[in-house]
């Protein structure tokens, strides 16, 4: 008998099991280089997802890592600094022999975005690695930086050389949210990347396309036979999309006012779940042909009647949340006491298609709201003709699936069921699909699997520059008529949002799904 082949797989991520017979998906040599690495976005989320991504055996040996900042620092203070955000914010286990390997490849490039010779520098930098680790001349730059450093930063990277590659290389960049302010500045943005970089080099980041439950939307929806059938408007009442935060602004003052919830959610997370939601079967999971279908749901969006009634700001005043006193949004660090900044956002939206006609689909997102909660419901119609004593169904409420993103990942299908006694009493009950109790491995955090596509040039999750200025078509005359029109109305922290959400929904006879 010939001796066993040694598992490849197996040797690469003792953490995998051995069970598991697919292939991995392994970035191929690479560099990435970090713009603002000093940011909570790298501390908190990119650095502990690059450890994740080594630590499960998908980054290869010689992955390098460079972060650029104004800092004065040397590549051993980049090093504690990542080795700090990756004790407190990676999802797996710590192990010593990864981090050695990986953290030999960090090294630290300090400058101005405006500066050509820190550019320069990263240029040998990068050279140097390619040499020394073997990462072949492969570079994605990630810009984690304000949208107004763009246009400096592209420009160095093409003015340093760093923009040009060989045919067996490649370059890619990656743009964290926001693309713009409305649809004129993404445009405008756009056209200072394409100015150095082609689109298929452009990854634009939306880190609720990496999440798994985002992803299950589509699993759910074109796997299965019984969910199809009764998704459109002959079952749907309405659909409710929810993205709940029960944490303020934090430091991020200097983000946040200005742009408000709308443009910081609704423009890209919450409008991305709408397509996946109500979008058409694609012909494949392509980039090109999901895109496809995202956009045709997009452009069909409508804004129907007066947005005074359609649309809902709000602004948290000081409250209680947790057990803990909390200030008000005009309070925090940094923001100007005269701000009409919102903080919530309710829209009701529809979508003018055969399938959807004459469904509403709500979206509200909000800060400081009781709980932290994302959730995709679609409320089904009640039953044309129900056989019962009307007192039996007072607590039968709407049919619903819900996709709970988060916490508490799973799906819930909520329907009416007789109480156990000796009358025909239908109340309401959950079936619960739990990711915890159905697979044994933990989902990945989706910067873990966005690093990772982009690394491997796997554009599917990644929206495109046409879903970007749908989006904004939707969203610019809302802002517009808030700046004209619409202080925003205040709630108070730890509750559900302002009073005048509420009557959005009660005008239309329903009701926003309990927090
Ligand atoms: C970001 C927003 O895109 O998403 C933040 O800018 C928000 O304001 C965050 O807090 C929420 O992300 P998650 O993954 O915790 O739901």
């Amino acid at each position: 008998m010939p001796p066993a082949q040694p598992d490849l797989a197996q040797l690469l991520n003792p953490l995998r099991d051995p069970r598991d017979k697919r292939l991995p998906r392994v970035a191929g040599p690479s560099v990435l280089v970090l713009f603002g690495v000093t940011g909570d976005l790298s501390r908190k989320k990119l650095l502990p997802a690059i450890y994740d991504l080594a630590n499960r055996g998908l980054l290869p040996p010689g992955f390098s890592l460079i972060g650029f900042a104004r800092r004065d620092w040397a590549d051993q203070d980049f090093r504690q600094v990542a080795y700090e955000a990756v004790k407190e914010h990676a999802r797996t286990p710590f192990r010593e022999d990864v981090w050695q390997q990986l953290s030999q490849g960090m090294h630290f490039v300090p400058g101005e975005f405006g500066d050509p010779g820190a550019f320069d520098a990263l240029a040998m930098a990068v050279k140097e690695l390619d040499e020394s680790r073997g990462t072949g001349g492969n570079y994605a730059f990630y810009l984690s930086i304000p949208p107004s450093a763009f246009p400096q930063v592209v420009q160095q990277l093409r003015r340093s050389g760093l923009a040009d590659h060989a045919d067996d290389q490649w370059r890619r960049v990656v743009i964290e949210k926001p693309f713009g302010h409305d649809l004129a500045s993404a445009l405008e943005l756009n056209k200072i990347v394409h100015e150095v970089f082609p689109e298929e080099s452009i990854f634009r980041i939306d880190h609720y396309l990496g999440k798994e439950t985002v992803q299950n939307i589509l699993a759910l929806r074109f796997a299965n036979t019984m969910f199809e059938p009764i998704w459109n408007r002959s079952y749907v009442d309405h659909v409710q999309i929810t993205m709940a935060e029960d944490i303020g602004i934090g430091g991020r003052a200097g983000y946040y006012d200005g742009i408000g919830a709308a443009r910081d959610v609704i423009q890209n997370h919450l409008l991305q779940l709408l397509a996946l939601t109500a979008m058409e079967e694609p012909t494949s999971f392509s980039a090109e042909a999901v895109r496809q279908e995202k956009i045709k749901i997009l452009s069909s969006v409508r804004l129907h009647g007066d947005l005074g009634l359609s649309t809902v700001r709000g602004q948290y005043a000081a409250g209680w949340q947790g057990g803990q006193q909390v200030k008000g949004y005009l309070d925090e660090d940094g923001i100007p006491a005269t701000s009409i900044t919102e903080t919530y956002a309710a829209i009701r939206l529809e979508i003018d298609s055969r399938r959807w006609a004459g469904v509403p689909f709500y979206l509200r997102t909000g800060k400081r709201l009781s709980r932290r909660a994302t959730e995709v419901a679609l409320q089904f119609q009640r039953a044309p003709h129900l056989p019962f004593a009307s007192t039996d169904t007072e607590e039968l409420g709407q049919n619903a699936l819900v996709f709970r993103v988060q916490p508490d990942e799973g799906v819930t299908v909520r329907f009416g069921s007789k109480v156990p006694g000796t009358s025909m009493e239908v109340r309401d009950v959950n079936m619960d699909f739990a990711y915890g109790e159905s697979f044994t491995e933990s989902s990945p955090e989706a910067y873990e699997r966005l690093l990772l596509d982009v690394l491997i040039g796997d554009p599917p999750l990644f929206p495109r520059q046409e879903e970007v200025e749908l989006s904004w078509m939707i969203l610019d005359p809302i802002e517009e008529y808030w700046a004209k029109n619409r202080r925003p109305d205040a709630y108070k922290s730890g509750g559900y949002g302002p009073e005048s959400a509420d009557t959005l929904m009660a005008r239309e006879g329903r009701a926003w799904r309990r927090l």
